[in-house]
């Protein structure tokens, strides 16, 4: 059930060059949020800007964590985008701040054999709301795929790392690894098509990105999740300014905050 409340700010520490990680405590929501869900949080103590903005969450941390300081804690990471990220670069610890969440269904989690490998393929900041998805996978084949424009946009590497996840990079400009898009490195992944399982997919990214792993895997049967960026005026279903045009036969249009963020890839139709 999302609620408004107030978090702390614990943490806001820049990452690397437009990426900050703002940790918040937040009993109510680290408590109970999914992977794949996200928060509306109020950037500004005035109304500029008016809305509130959606993030996804990277880490929560429940209140039976070993480590009392990450206790009731979530923790987002953000790029510097505009007028409301900025506003949060400025945010400083002990900073009480509004938010709304959890919002949105969240990944499915559905029931594989233990062999099937787990693919997560993520663009930019796309790769954030991927990442609760390892505790998940936890032990299993888990092949993550890393995309940025340039080598300052690859984010989580050390993370997943933890988790022995198997990890290719691509950059846009080849600054680090692979040169090209991390849609065109996943389908050349050898190791990921000639394995005989099928393997189930999670991404996240910008729009044409995801356009385009529709597009290249439309002859394959793979499934495949997808959790959708869009510009959000409310974040909890009331306003429609969210929506987004899928196959479904009674109501093809559908709300990215409320019946997504995440749909089946196979579900939504690409203009
Ligand atoms: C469900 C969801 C989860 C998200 N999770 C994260 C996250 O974990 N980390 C993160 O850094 N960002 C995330 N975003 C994007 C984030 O909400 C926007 O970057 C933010 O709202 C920009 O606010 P701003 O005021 O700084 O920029 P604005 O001044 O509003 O816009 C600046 C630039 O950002 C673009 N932009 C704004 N909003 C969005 C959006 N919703 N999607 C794509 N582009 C946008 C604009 O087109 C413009 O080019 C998420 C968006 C959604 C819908
Ligand atoms: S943002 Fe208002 S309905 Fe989705």
């Amino acid at each position: 059930m999302p609620l408004q409340t107030d978090g702390i700010v614990v943490k806001n520490e820049r990452i690397k060059s437009l990426y900050f990680l703002l940790g918040i405590y937040c009993p109510s929501i680290a408590n109970q949020i999914k992977p794949g869900q996200f928060i509306m949080l109020k950037t500004s103590d005035n109304h500029s800007p008016l809305l509130r903005r959606p993030f996804s969450i990277y880490k929560n941390f429940t209140n039976n964590h070993p480590d009392k300081r990450k206790r009731d804690c979530l923790f987002i990471l953000y790029k510097k985008a505009g007028k409301g990220t900025q506003k949060m670069t400025t945010f400083k610890k002990e900073k009480r701040i509004s938010l709304i969440g959890p919002l949105g269904n969240g990944f499915t989690l559905p029931h594989l054999p233990s062999s099937t490998p787990i693919l997560l393929l993520g663009g930019g900041v796309g790769i954030v709301p991927l990442f609760p998805l390892v505790e998940v996978f936890k032990g299993r084949k888990l092949f993550v795929f890393i995309g940025g424009k340039t080598k300052e946009d690859i984010l989580c590497v050390e993370d997943f790392k933890k988790y022995n996840a198997n990890i290719s990079i691509a950059t846009e400009d080849g600054s680090l690894g692979f040169k090209g898009t991390v849609v065109d490195l996943f389908l050349s992944s050898k190791e990921t098509f000639q394995n005989k399982e099928i393997p189930y997919i999670f991404s996240c990214g910008p729009v044409g990105m995801l356009k385009e792993l529709a597009t290249r895997l439309k002859s394959k049967n793979l499934n495949c999740q997808v959790s959708l960026e869009a510009r959000m005026g409310c974040g909890f279903g009331a306003c429609w300014g969210c929506v987004v045009k899928t196959n479904h036969p009674k109501t093809p249009y559908q709300r990215v905050c409320k019946e997504g963020p995440v749909f089946n890839l196979k579900d939504i139709v690409w203009k």
